[in-house]
């Protein structure tokens, strides 16, 4: 069955397994919703434990034998290379699946399909220059050197928010370093994982290179987590779903990589570029209503400059233009589904409730194009204490929690004072102290007078519960490989073990 005719309103796919597509053994099929309207569009095969065992053996079988596992790495190069040309391609369609699934605005959808191919790009360009080192050995008679070899079966547990990009992050050093994937995409947004396979293919991947089982969380996701056959998992998502698959991985002895939530702080100092910050804040807390790991969504900023702020972002956020995300001029979409907009309304009772002032939003609009979806306003909050609900839990919703400081030592504190630690924005004219607070700030990522940027070559990965291993840049393909050391014996003397030298 192909996937872009299907003569019924509501569309059908299978899952994709071994190159072909396949109905899930139990025959049962699970709903993709369109958040903006509330109203399915497409049914999808789901996925059981039965199911993802069929998916990592058709990754096993193309891992040990056949044509993936006896190509070059400029073989793999030239492959990722027509691959990203491909996925460019289709761009507009594959965002307009993602964009129907999640109910992000079409134009960052189909934006990120410019960004995407590059990662395919960056890590075709090292495909073939993965190598080992000669070691200098200590005793005269040995040569010893490693080899780089690619790990083998690699599961990927990614969330809705961001689908192929999250894949991407993973898939292409993966990829290049000749893994091969089984991904469980959200249920929220199975299909552009599944057409992204279909691609795979027609460029010339090998059967079985890439595997996509769609389904649910507790059932795929965790059939997938819990594989004794995987050998590496990498998740992207919340904490809590981290924790429970790193412990169900940690029983097998696979290694993973998690790419987990975020609180993270933005440090506006008295002389920063106001007009600069307030593009930067709103792209950090309101692009994607919210919905991002890196979200800015600790507004810290300095006493004298806190008013003038707050009535730029409160200005502009005020008439952000909400609707319909297929729209050109829409610049805010709905949540992704109904428990995420129910989520937000309950930090906004938390936020009052604990004594915060609320400057905007706080609701659902009442507007005509938001009906039957999951809309919320953007809300702001002001007042707000380090220790309150709104500054501590993330709540992937459009809230802005806005605190304000007078030290450099204070602020660094604050910001730090968090579970989290993905990122951070630091906005200052100060080149000195610019540097110095980057410094101190316990997060992966650290953007100085900018938010919200990511490149292919840049290591991206969380401190503290924001995750561990770095997805990205070049080292990501120390994460999808292991060294193997040799060891040569250059003179022909063995010796009798039971004798001293
Ligand atoms: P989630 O972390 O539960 O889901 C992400 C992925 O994990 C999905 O593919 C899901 O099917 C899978 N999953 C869920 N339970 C699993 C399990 N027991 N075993 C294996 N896989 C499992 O996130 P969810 O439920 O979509 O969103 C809940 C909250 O998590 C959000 O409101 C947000 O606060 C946070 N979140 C954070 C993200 C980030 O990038 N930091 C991304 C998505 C969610
Ligand atoms: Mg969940």
């Amino acid at each position: 069955m192909s996937l872009i005719e299907t003569p019924t309103d509501v569309r059908k796919f299978q899952m994709y397994i071994g190159g072909k597509w396949v109905d899930s053994t139990s025959g049962k099929t699970f709903p993709s919703e369109n958040p903006a309207t509330g109203k399915i569009w497409a049914e999808i095969s789901e996925a059981n434990a039965a199911d993802v065992d069929q998916a990592v053996r058709a990754a096993r079988a193309a891992f040990e034998s056949g044509p993936w596992s006896d190509m070059t790495g400029s073989q793999r190069r030239d492959l990722l290379l027509r691959f990203a040309q491909r996925i460019a391609e289709e761009g507009p369609e594959l965002g307009r699946i993602e964009a129907t699934e999640n109910g992000k605005l079409l134009r960052e959808m189909v934006g990120q399909y410019k960004l995407i191919p590059e990662y395919y790009r960056f890590f075709a360009g090292l495909a073939d220059k993965i190598q080992g080192e000669t070691i200098p050995m200590e005793k005269p008679q040995f040569f010893g050197y490693t080899i780089r070899e690619p790990l083998g079966v690699i599961g990927l547990i990614v969330p809705w928010n961001s689908p192929l990009l999250l894949v991407s992050f993973v898939a292409a050093p993966a990829l290049a370093a000749g893994n091969t994937l089984v991904i469980k995409p959200a249920e929220q947004t199975p299909v552009s994982a599944l057409r992204y396979a279909e691609l795979a293919t027609e460029v010339g991947f090998p059967p079985g290179v890439i595997n996509v089982v769609p389904g649910y969380g507790e059932i795929a996701g965790a059939a997938l987590a819990s594989h004794p056959d995987v050998n590496k998992l990498f998740f992207t998502g919340s904490t809590e779903t981290g924790k429970l698959i790193a412990a169900a991985a940690a029983k097998n002895v696979v290694p993973l990589g998690l790419e987990l939530g975020g609180k993270s702080p933005q440090i506006v100092f008295e002389d920063a570029d106001l007009q600069s910050v307030t593009f930067g804040l709103l792209a950090g807390i309101f692009a994607a209503a919210g919905q991002t790991c890196i979200a800015g969504s600790r507004l810290f900023v300095h006493r004298r400059v806190r008013q003038e702020l707050v009535e730029r972002i409160v200005g502009r956020a005020k008439t952000i233009k909400m609707g319909d995300p297929f729209q050109e001029d829409t610049e805010l979409g709905p949540l992704a589904f109904r428990e995420a907009m129910e989520k937000t309304e309950y930090f906004v009772e938390k936020g009052i409730e604990e004594g915060a002032t609320m400057v905007l939003g706080g609701r659902r609009p009442e507007n005509k194009e938001c009906a039957g979806g999951y809309y919320f306003l953007p809300t702001i909050f002001t007042d707000v204490r380090n220790d309150m609900t709104i500054a501590r839990e993330e709540i992937f919703g459009p809230i802005l929690s806005v605190l304000d400081f007078e030290e450099e030592e204070e602020v660094i504190r604050l910001a730090n004072d968090t579970r989290y630690g993905l990122a951070a924005g630091i906005w200052t004219r100060d080149i000195m102290r610019a540097h110095r607070v980057a410094r101190r700030l316990k997060a992966g990522t650290v953007w100085i007078n900018e938010y919200r940027q990511l490149s292919p070559a840049m290591p991206f990965g969380g401190y503290k519960l924001s995750g561990y291993g770095r997805e990205c840049g070049s080292q990501a393909i120390h994460e999808m490989t292991q060294l193997k050391s040799v060891w040569v014996e250059l003179q022909g003397k063995s010796r009798d073990p039971f004798r001293l030298a």
